[in-house]
């Protein structure tokens, strides 16, 4: 019997460079697992790296997870599909290299980080909790990044709506409290070893199947105390790790501000 033999779980970001983590883990752990994507070239690239894994437990849907009647579609296609859905993890969101102070952010940049960092999650919360919540059972689980508590100079495309989808996240534990439904949210410190990073990445950085692994456990009843939590992974006191000299070496307009040099300053501490 395997942790997560049938549910249904949602991987909103599945397509992602950690959500192919954590659809992996949720596949190996027995759930059958929807994900959602605007493009399906990447699911079909998502198909090929799990190879064996890609059985009819693996749910591809073409969507826009990330507006109102997208998101509504695909909660429609899983609930009369399956009938009900168990977990949900939203791992939305991407990084940012453009290495601007706030002052010359483009207008376009800050549009393009708030809809897809902060208002993907507002919409698929929005739209799935409520799912959860009316079977008065299930998990949801947010990842994040530390960028949303640590002021990082030149990253506030991405600081910002952390910040914000971390008090998303607080706000929803406290209206969801009692409902049944826990929710969490995973903050993976400093960079995660994807397949993106595969060339440059440390042995040491957590991965994405870690961060699977790990989400997958907070989705099975082993952890059904776990509720209301903000989960550090690979915690690094991120503020002493960048002091000014190390910013102003990186600060070179049009060079990402984390080049892989810096990534060791970001490696698992235990
Ligand atoms: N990678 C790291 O080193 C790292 C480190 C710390 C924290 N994190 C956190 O991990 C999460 C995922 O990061 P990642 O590196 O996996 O990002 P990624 O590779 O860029 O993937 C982003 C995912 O989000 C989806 N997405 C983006 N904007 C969307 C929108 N407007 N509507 C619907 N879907 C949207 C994309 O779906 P489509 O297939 O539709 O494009 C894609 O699946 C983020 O919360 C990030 O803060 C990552």
């Amino acid at each position: 019997m395997k942790k997560l033999d049938g549910i249904i779980a949602l991987i909103a970001g599945g397509t992602g460079n950690v959500g192919e983590g954590i659809v992996r883990a949720f596949l190996k752990e027995g759930a059958t697992v929807v994900v959602p994507s605007r493009r399906a070239e990447a699911l079909d690239q998502l198909r090929e790296y799990l190879g064996p894994l890609a059985t009819n437990n693996f749910v591809p849907l073409i969507g826009q997870i990330g507006q109102i009647e997208g998101a509504e579609r695909l909660r429609d296609e899983i609930l009369n599909r399956f009938g009900h859905l168990d977990a949900v993890v939203a791992s939305l969101g991407s990084s940012w290299d453009g290495n601007l102070p706030l002052t010359q952010v483009p207008m376009e940049v800050w549009r393009q980080y708030l809809e897809n960092n902060l208002t993907s999650h507002f919409v698929t919360a929005r739209t799935f909790l409520p799912v959860l919540a009316q079977q008065k059972r299930g998990s949801y689980t947010l990842l994040g990044g530390s960028a949303a508590e640590v002021p990082i100079p030149n990253y506030s495309p991405v600081a910002i709506p952390a910040a914000g989808q971390l008090m998303l996240t607080k706000v929803v534990v406290e209206e969801f409290r009692g409902s049944g439904v826990r929710i969490n949210e995973v903050i993976a410190n400093g960079w995660v070893l994807t397949r993106s990073k595969a060339g440059y990445g440390k042995s040491d950085w957590i991965t994405a199947d870690e961060i699977g692994t790990f989400t997958a456990h907070l989705a099975s009843d082993e952890a059904n105390m776990v509720n209301g939590s903000i989960i550090n992974l690979n915690a690094v006191p991120f503020r002493s790790l960048f002091c000014n000299s190390q910013r102003e070496e990186f600060a070179t307009p049009g060079q990402n501000s984390f080049p892989p040099e810096s990534h060791t300053l970001f490696q698992k501490q235990v």
